[in-house]
């Protein structure tokens, strides 16, 4: 946070929390939820047409609350760890599950106790034994060096107030050879780049496609990819982003 800006990082993790401990706690009661700050292009409908939402336990795609599919364009093998970060009510954790098979594991990360319910319960109803969910931080990982073959997230690095810091995690917890596949909003210019999370809980602490390709570099991830999906608010665009950490790294 830059000094005349007196929002101080605490008061932004303290917004992002509320903000999701409150849509969970709705989302527990049965509420399909929709994010007031977001465009009407989010959460579920962004996977229309993928054959493995119909098995998922209904509340598990009403409390989606991402800006794209980053399982569009993860590459997950039968077997492979996946870790998802920021994993919210579960959605994309449930569907890796499937995807890697009771030799793989699915772990979501989160911060937020009343996310880390929802997706347990969710996880219960889908009988997905291969999902596990933990709470944490994604600026720092409860996971050893290397453990990792594939990190997905869905609209959650963008809220992150020390994102340098969560692409070193990445690059930590992914093995040699471990690529990332990610969905996240990023500021069209420096102009609409911001660094807080209102008081209202809106906004994000977005930044431009350069910056988010410096810190991914600066990490020592390689392949670097951002290809725009859809505009996801004003002077916001939805990415899909691709990386990975380079064989013997
Ligand atoms: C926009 S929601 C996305 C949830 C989920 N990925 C989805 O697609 O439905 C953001 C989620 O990330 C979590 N989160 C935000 N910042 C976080 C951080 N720094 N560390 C861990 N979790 C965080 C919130 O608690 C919330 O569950």
């Amino acid at each position: 946070m830059s000094d005349n800006n007196p929002t101080t990082t605490s008061d932004v993790v303290e917004r992002v929390r509320d903000r999701y401990a409150s849509a969970a706690t709705r989302a527990a009661g049965g509420e399909t939820l929709i994010d007031p700050c977001a465009t009407p292009v989010f959460g579920s409908q962004l996977y229309d047409g993928t054959e493995a939402m119909e098995a998922l336990p209904i509340g598990a795609a009403q409390a989606s609350l991402g800006c794209g599919n980053p399982l569009a364009v993860a590459d997950l093998h039968e077997g492979d760890t996946v870790l998802d970060l920021g994993s919210g009510g579960g959605i994309d954790v449930l569907l890796s599950a499937k995807r890697v098979g009771p030799t793989g594991r699915a772990i979501g990360l989160d911060m937020t106790d009343e996310m880390l319910g929802l997706a347990r319960r969710h996880a219960a109803e889908a009988g997905a034994a291969n999902a596990e969910f933990l709470k944490g931080r994604i600026e720092d990982i409860p996971l050893p060096d290397a453990s990792v073959d594939v990190v997905i997230s869905n609209c959650v690095i963008t809220l992150s107030t020390d994102k340098p810091r969560v692409f070193r995690e990445i690059a930590r917890v992914l093995k040699p050879g471990g690529h990332l596949g990610i969905s996240d909003l990023i500021a069209d210019s420096d102009a609409t780049r911001t660094l807080d999370i209102d008081p209202t809980g809106c906004g994000t602490t977005a930044v431009t496609p350069d910056e988010y390709t410096a810190h991914l570099e600066a990490a020592g991830l390689v392949g670097i990819t951002i290809k725009p999906t859809h505009q996801a608010g004003p002077g916001l665009t939805a990415v899909i982003v691709r990386a990975h950490r380079p064989e013997g790294a």
